[in-house]
């Protein structure tokens, strides 16, 4: 009986990797996006117009409407008009990453008060620069704690980490399923392309555990009126990367004009986010960021609306557990979100057998999204289908073999498209 109940769970287990019900999915993303409904609803607004000849169409205006939209039907309020200032700093290691560079750990506060909320920056800069120079910069959000990204333990144990283990067996497995980089970042490669790295625990600011995102998200209550309250986590970390630019733009070793974030499927979402509504933001790297993400809400592959909003209702404002559910379906889509980084450039990462993140919505919804960089005179997306790989737009589509996770050439390719578009 007891092996009859474990031989039963270990094949349903299977099964449900192998219908792709888990991003660990074995089945293979449909590439072929002919006969799939394209990105809806149009990108400009019908009173405004049919015409997209003019870049006046496309205004302050118009991006004010959609965060508008974005933060009642999907994310709620993005707290991104509180200011971030350095609270202190120490240098952590003086010959970090083999002697590449200096790794610092920098203390944030958010807004003012004995409330307000603070987090951490582990910043790594490279020691030689040309001179005269200063280093471009990526931002990056991490799962686990700064110490692990960095390959750092003297820096500080996230508040809110505890739930995670990079260590032993469990930190094998991860590796193993989901690639070396899940955990810590090529942190000598980044250093030794001339890239200053910063890494974020979002968690701090609010946790990615339900409970305890409702009393994280609580404490902003004290520093933002009624209807500027944050609703969700990634509203919440979206904003940190804004928070991070708030100090790090200050720092002279640091050229704001090369300014680049970066996540992977959760704080992909955020970072997709943020430079939709950060212009200080000059290139995103979201990488299998799927629902809530670069991926179509309307889509009907990968995870569902419901099952990510029950799995993670901490995530996101409530409404969006209604989105699509009513005949006055929201008049928005994620291709917006996309648009409004236009004219800026994006690495939207993707894996073949990601089907969870939906991958071939993705597309679509980069295709979406060009309509505005081409109004503002800039190639969007310029592949023709999911295999072509031949980018020249400012929508890069990338999609690699594998399922979901990071890896050493997702890096490579995301350094590159940096090393393009950046300088
Ligand atoms: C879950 C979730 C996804 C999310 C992913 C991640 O799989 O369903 O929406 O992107 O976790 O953050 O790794």
């Amino acid at each position: 009986m007891g092996s009859r109940a474990t031989c039963g769970s270990v094949l349903s287990i299977a099964l449900f990797i192998l219908t792709g019900c888990t991003p660990l999915g074995l089945n293979t993303a449909r590439s072929d996006t002919n006969g799939l409904p394209p990105a809806a609803p149009p990108i400009i607004a019908p009173e405004q117009g049919s015409s997209l000849s003019s870049p006046e169409i496309w205004g302050e205006h118009r991006k004010a409407y959609l965060r508008g939209a974005f933060e009642a039907w999907v994310y709620g309020p993005v707290p991104s008009e509180l200011r971030a200032v350095e609270i202190a700093r120490r240098t952590v290691d003086e010959a970090y990453a083999g002697g590449l560079g200096i790794l610092e750990e920098v203390e944030v506060r958010v807004g003012e008060g004995p409330q307000a909320p603070t987090f951490h920056i582990a910043l790594a800069t490279p020691r030689s620069v040309p001179p005269g120079m200063r280093s471009p910069l990526i931002v990056g959000e991490n799962f686990c704690g700064n110490p692990t990204i960095a390959e750092a333990p003297s820096l500080s144990p996230p508040k809110n980490g505890e739930g995670c283990s990079a260590t032993g067996a469990v930190g094998a497995v991860l590796r193993a399923i989901f690639g070396r980089h899940i955990l810590e970042s090529p942190n000598e490669e980044i250093l030794r392309r001339g890239y200053a790295y910063a890494n974020v625990y979002p968690g701090e600011l609010v946790a990615d555990n339900p409970r305890r995102a409702r009393s994280d998200l609580e404490v902003f209550s004290a520093l933002l009126p009624e209807s500027r309250r944050p609703r969700g986590a990634i509203a919440v970390w979206a904003a940190a990367f804004g928070w991070s630019l708030d100090v790090l733009e200050e720092d002279p070793r640091i050229d704001p004009a090369r300014t680049a974030i970066y996540g992977h499927s959760r704080h992909g979402k955020a970072a997709l986010l943020a430079g939709a509504l950060d212009s200080r933001i000059e290139a995103v790297i979201a990488h299998q960021s799927g629902r809530g993400g670069a991926s179509l809400t309307r889509s009907r592959t990968g995870e569902t609306l419901t099952r990510i909003t029950s799995s993670y209702p901490h995530w996101f404002d409530p409404n969006f557990v209604r989105f699509g559910m009513r005949p006055d379906d929201p008049p928005i889509d994620q291709h917006m979100l996309i648009a409004m980084l236009a004219p800026r450039p994006v690495l939207l990462g993707n894996g073949w057998r990601d089907v969870w993140s939906d991958p071939n919505s993705a597309f679509r919804a980069a295709a979406g999204a060009t309509v505005v960089y081409d109004l503002l005179g800039v190639p969007g997306l310029t592949q023709r289908g999911m295999s072509d790989q031949s980018s020249e737009g400012a929508i890069d589509y990338y999609i690699r073999p594998g399922g979901h996770g990071v890896t050493e050439g997702d890096w490579k390719r995301f350094m590159d498209f940096l090393d393009h578009r950046l300088r």
